[in-house]
């Protein structure tokens, strides 16, 4: 029994070491990679140990053309465990299948020679419509927006979000096969570099990441009734179009790639989102949905370089006199919000910039607290 627990243990490998994640483009001769990276985690694949049984010399690799993501899996290994009683290695072909759609199961030969000699790759340009672009350390990149009922879209993301569960800790990619009118409520946005294609017949384009967003809406006023806010109004009357309903803006799915992180890219296409939801009469705020830490962190950096300028301009500021000059030792223990902060000012400030309630206070706080002296 001991020399197969011991055998055992020479026969685990560490998933997230053995996926590589690769982004390739045609060469002279053949494809070339371009990136290679490994996941942040695998628990969703194979378990919380992230562990994979019952190889030597395993290497998952998950290639991804640059500019359309166009996605294959491979799997080798040097040696596989012979199943002994229950002890039999993972499958990795069943594993797998549960979160990588079945598009990447084809064979590597015949990917190679698809992307390689792809006749469209020169003149590709991504789905929806370019909405920013932007210079950093002398590259140039684009960020391109477009509505989930655009095939093209639909299809990009559906390579994209290949990427959730390497990168994402409990994102779960999107159903891609509702119904238009569902599809119609998701915007998604992608971040391209502009690049010097390394063959005449490769694509401009290199992927840089991406962030999906839906509508979250307002129940319509019924006659009479006051605004109240459901969320959970299923069914809706189809022959309303969601793009016309007052709504909140929420962040899904959020990912720039590894290779390109810490660069401001998060940042951008943060405001690049937030941007397009002051612009959209029907959208009253931006939220997002389970952040984790370093979104957190990015969003409030995002947030407050935003509203600073207005803050300062309107002189916020935490009104050092509160109490009336007659009040003397019979001051009020507390005293309204607005006679300490101008609220109704603070309010106006809030809905301009359509930043939720509890952000907005966040921000306002740290605003403050920087400005006592
Ligand atoms: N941990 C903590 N803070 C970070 C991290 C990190 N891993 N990465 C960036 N930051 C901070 C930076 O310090 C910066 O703050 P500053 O402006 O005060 O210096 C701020 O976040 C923004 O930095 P950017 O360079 O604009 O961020 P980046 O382009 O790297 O994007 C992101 C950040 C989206 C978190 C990226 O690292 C990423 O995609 N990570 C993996 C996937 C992920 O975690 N996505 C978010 C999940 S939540 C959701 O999807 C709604």
């Amino acid at each position: 029994h001991h020399t197969i627990m011991a055998d055992q243990g020479d026969w685990s490998c560490d998933a997230n070491d053995a996926v590589q994640i690769s982004i390739v483009q045609p060469g002279d001769q053949k494809l070339v990679t371009a990136d290679l990276f490994h996941p942040q985690f695998t628990y969703s694949i194979f378990g919380d140990e992230e562990q994979i049984f019952g190889y030597k010399g395993l290497i998952v690799r998950l290639r991804f053309a640059a500019h359309d993501l166009r996605t294959q899996v491979h799997i080798s290994y040097d040696e596989k465990f012979k199943a002994v009683g229950d002890a039999a290695a993972t499958d990795l072909n069943k594993t797998l299948r549960d979160w990588i759609p079945e598009f990447a199961f084809t064979r590597l030969p015949d990917y190679e020679k698809a992307v390689q000699n792809d006749e469209s790759a020169k003149d590709f340009v991504p789905p929806g419509k370019l909405v920013h672009s932007y210079e950093s350390k002398n590259r140039n990149y684009e960020i391109w927006a477009g509505s989930l009922a655009d095939p093209a879209v639909c299809n990009l993301l559906a390579r994209a979000q290949v990427f959730v569960p390497f990168f994402i800790e409990a994102g779960t990619p999107l159903v891609l096969d509702d119904p238009e009118w569902t599809l119609e409520r998701w915007t998604v946005y992608f971040v391209y570099e502009r690049i010097t294609p390394p063959t005449p017949k490769a694509s401009k384009y290199l992927f840089v990441g991406y962030s999906t967003t839906y509508r979250w809406w307002f129940y319509p006023k019924q006659k009479g009734e006051k605004g109240a806010v459901k969320d959970d109004i299923f069914p809706y009357p189809e022959e309303i179009r969601f793009s016309t309903l007052p709504s909140r803006l929420r962040i899904a799915q959020f990912l720039i790639l590894p290779s390109h992180q810490g660069a401001g890219h998060g940042s951008l296409l943060y405001n690049t989102i937030h941007k397009a939801t002051i612009a959209d009469d029907t959208v009253t705020e931006i939220t997002v949905e389970d952040p984790n830490e370093a979104f957190d962190v990015l969003r409030d950096s995002a947030d407050y370089h935003t509203l600073y300028p207005e803050l300062m301009k309107q002189d916020i500021n935490i009104n050092p006199n509160p109490y009336p000059a007659d009040a003397g030792k019979r001051r009020p223990r507390n005293v309204p919000t607005s006679t300490l902060i101008p609220t109704e000012k603070l309010s106006k400030i809030r809905s301009q910039y359509k930043i939720a309630p509890t952000q907005f206070a966040h921000i306002l706080e740290m605003f403050l607290l920087k400005r006592i002296p």
